[in-house]
């Protein structure tokens, strides 16, 4: 329906534009609330200019940008002696070129990093000193060299367990608990200028948002610096409910940071085990049919209306990946979590999104 709508706009004005140019004719970044960034976490045939389509799309929508993987440690550190800083230096610079906000993803995690980091001598585990130098030789290194280019970043991610307690990690297991604080004092140091955030995801579990807020407070009140709550926002067609997602914005917000939706996106799949027979684990293989479309669109319309009613309390909305082609929630299987198809054509969800931020205006 959108499409014909497009083409009557197009026949209508006389000039010969495909349907699709004129649905994107409108920029998200061009919509929403003042002061509230929109963007999306790209990947390395992104940044390094390979994918020509989709860094159109990302150029023309887009103020902001995350590493979807390439400042993690694992790629930007993999050995003890070698830091590898090519396709992160065109990372950043990709966003600098086009005068977006650059986050960096991520410092301190327990996924992603490699085995030697917390290899101590003779195969025993790394101790606490050991450690702690590490830590503060990467992130002074990672974060130092970007300094004044960053604007933040999420120094750790994930800490945080579903009781609200926190997790159990070779981090923590070699400095203690107060590895997370250690991490954002590090970071600090490195660039006293960027914004540093704690990202996590399940937020609207209150047990889990308790802990988190625990944490932030705890951080804040050793008079570290930390500047806002990235809420991951990897949801599901029905859950977390809509107002399950307001409570939650509206308690995170209550610590006084900004929150940020830092991850966003939309899993149609079901959470199938990896014998499941394919038509239960896979069931839109061949295409998305129109009814799910529609839902989905209606989900994204529901999201971006709690964003715009809360407009003042949040600085941030980050899609993770542009199109369905992109996301890492394939993995095998066909998910159309995004707002662009794997044509590169703007699903019924862009429209719905780009209709929320309008009537918002
Ligand atoms: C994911 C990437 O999208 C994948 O390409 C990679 O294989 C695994 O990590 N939470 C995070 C992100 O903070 O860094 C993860 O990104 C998705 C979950």
């Amino acid at each position: 329906m959108n499409r014909l709508i497009g083409l009557g706009v197009a026949i209508a004005a006389g000039v010969a534009v495909a349907p699709q140019t004129a649905r994107q004719d409108l920029a998200l970044k061009d919509l929403m609330p003042k002061g509230m960034v929109i963007g999306v976490a790209i990947n390395q045939r992104q940044s390094d200019g390979v994918d020509t389509a989709a860094v159109g799309i990302i150029t023309k929508q887009f103020n902001q940008i995350s590493p979807e993987n390439l400042l993690k440690f694992q790629l930007v550190h993999p050995t003890a002696d070698r830091y590898a800083f090519d396709a992160q230096d065109r990372y950043v610079q990709f966003g600098l070129d086009r005068q977006m906000q650059v986050v960096g993803h991520t410092l301190v995690w327990h996924q992603q990093t490699p085995g030697w980091v917390f290899q101590g001598a003779d195969g025993t585990p790394a101790g606490r000193e050991t450690l702690l130098a590490r830590m503060r030789d990467h992130i002074h290194a990672v974060v130092g060299r970007y300094k004044g280019k960053i604007y933040g970043w999420d120094v750790v991610n994930e800490a945080i367990d579903e009781d609200g307690s926190l997790r159990q990690a070779p981090w923590r297991d070699g400095i203690g608990d107060d590895y997370v604080a250690k991490a954002f004092e590090f970071a600090r140091e490195a660039d006293p200028g960027a914004e540093l955030y704690y990202n996590d995801y399940n937020l609207e579990k209150p047990a889990k948002r308790a802990g988190v807020i625990r944490l932030v407070n705890d951080l804040r009140a050793r008079g570290l610096r930390v500047d806002g709550i990235g809420n991951q926002a990897h949801w599901r067609l029905e859950t977390p409910a809509i107002d399950e997602i307001e409570a939650a914005l509206i308690e995170l917000h209550g610590t006084g940071l900004k929150v940020m939706y830092t991850e966003l996106d939309i899993n149609l799949l079901p959470a199938a085990a990896r014998d499941a027979d394919p038509a239960l684990a896979n069931p839109y293989a061949t295409g998305l049919p129109d009814e799910k479309q529609q839902q989905l669109a209606k989900r994204y319309a529901d999201i971006f209306d709690v964003i715009v009613k809360h407009r003042d309390s949040v600085s941030r909305v980050t899609f993770w990946g542009l199109s369905d082609a992109d996301s890492w929630l394939n993995r095998g299987r066909m998910n159309y979590p995004l707002l662009w198809d794997r044509q590169r054509q703007p699903k019924p969800a862009f429209q719905a999104v780009v209709d929320v931020l309008s009537r918002a205006r």
